[in-house]
């Protein structure tokens, strides 16, 4: 079926690959946020997902029935504004939930991150039910959602979907997270400028190719609800990589990248998250793979900025 989708926080990262594949796939997309669009090849309104009156205002005049629920304040930036961080996140999903309830829209998708775990977990290898103890404002803000996610699916109020993103790499420029390094090398390589990395070169976290995450949300969001074994978020994983196994990758497809390590307080962020992620849950439940590994995505990502 044609969806008619909202998207919040569609001028961030992600939000521009998930409006080009959604519209490709046949739905209708009313991208959506704060920030003023430079360029964007679908219908847009400015929307403050704190604003439950705009959003009932569009939901109506868009005959909107899905809702794809990007906006938030991610982990670096988050730390600056804890308080502010809470209240976007936390409000702006149960904003956007009552409204799906009252407007009787069904489905959501709302991805969650791996910023949910902390050292608690075993960060070796963490799986979906590990302990979680997080230790960002927006970890304990997503974290908080996933229960309330768990809460209106369980009860079977409304239906909705989520994956703990890892790193998105994407031809984007990411806003603000711990994992921002692993696309700001690709521009500095791209550009010929050295880059000071803001982590040690061996912190290992996990990372996927922006194609990958949309192929896995989509899926996830036509999935029959038989085929769906958990209330709450998936895990969801495709390559690990440090700073200098990136940095090495990116030389080794012809560029000639050089990183100084000036590690700042994200090295304390990155330290509490997973280094890998077991996600067989999502890919039994799905029939999900990744397309491209490490190599593939440096490759491609780069060649599209
Ligand atoms: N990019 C990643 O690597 C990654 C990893 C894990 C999870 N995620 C999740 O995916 C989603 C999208 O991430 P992204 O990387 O595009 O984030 P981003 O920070 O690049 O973009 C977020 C967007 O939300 C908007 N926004 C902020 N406050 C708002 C408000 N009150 N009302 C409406 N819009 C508001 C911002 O203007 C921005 O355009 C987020 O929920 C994030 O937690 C992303």
């Amino acid at each position: 079926m044609n969806n008619r989708i909202l998207i919040t926080g569609a001028l961030g990262q992600l939000g521009e690959f998930f409006i080009n594949s959604l519209t490709k796939a046949g739905n209708y997309i009313l991208a959506t946020d704060i920030k003023k669009p430079n360029n964007i090849s679908c219908d847009f309104e400015f929307y403050d997902i704190l604003d439950l009156e705009k959003g009932n205002e569009l939901i109506k005049k868009y005959k909107i029935n899905q809702v794809y629920n990007f906006a938030a304040i991610l982990s670096a930036k988050g730390e600056n504004n804890p308080m502010s961080t809470w209240y976007i996140n936390n409000s702006g999903f149960m904003n956007i939930i009552k409204l799906c309830i009252d407007n009787n829209i069904k489905k959501v998708f709302w991805p969650s991150t791996i910023a949910v775990f902390g050292k608690n977990s075993n960060l070796d290898f963490v799986n979906n039910e590990e302990p979680m103890f997080p230790e960002t404002m927006y970890g304990v803000s997503k974290l908080s959602c996933e229960k309330a996610m768990f809460y209106f699916n369980s009860k079977k109020i409304i239906d909705i979907r989520s994956i703990r993103f890892p790193g998105i790499v994407s031809s984007t420029k990411p806003g603000g997270g711990t994992t921002d390094y692993i696309v700001d090398m690709l521009f500095s390589a791209k550009n010929n400028e050295n880059y000071n990395c803001f982590l040690n070169s061996e912190t290992f976290l996990p990372m996927m190719h922006i194609d990958d995450a949309i192929e896995a949300s989509i899926m996830l969001m036509n999935a029959d609800k038989k085929n769906i074994s958990i209330n709450y978020p998936y895990n969801i994983s495709s390559f690990e990589t440090s700073p200098s196994k990136w940095n090495n990758i990116i030389n080794s497809i012809g560029y000639d990248l050089n990183v100084k390590y000036k590690p700042d307080y994200r090295q304390k962020i990155a330290d509490s998250w997973p280094k890998k992620i077991d996600d067989s849950i999502l890919r039994n439940d799905i029939k999900w793979e990744p397309k491209f590994n490490d190599i593939d995505t440096a490759k491609h990502i780069i060649d599209s900025i």
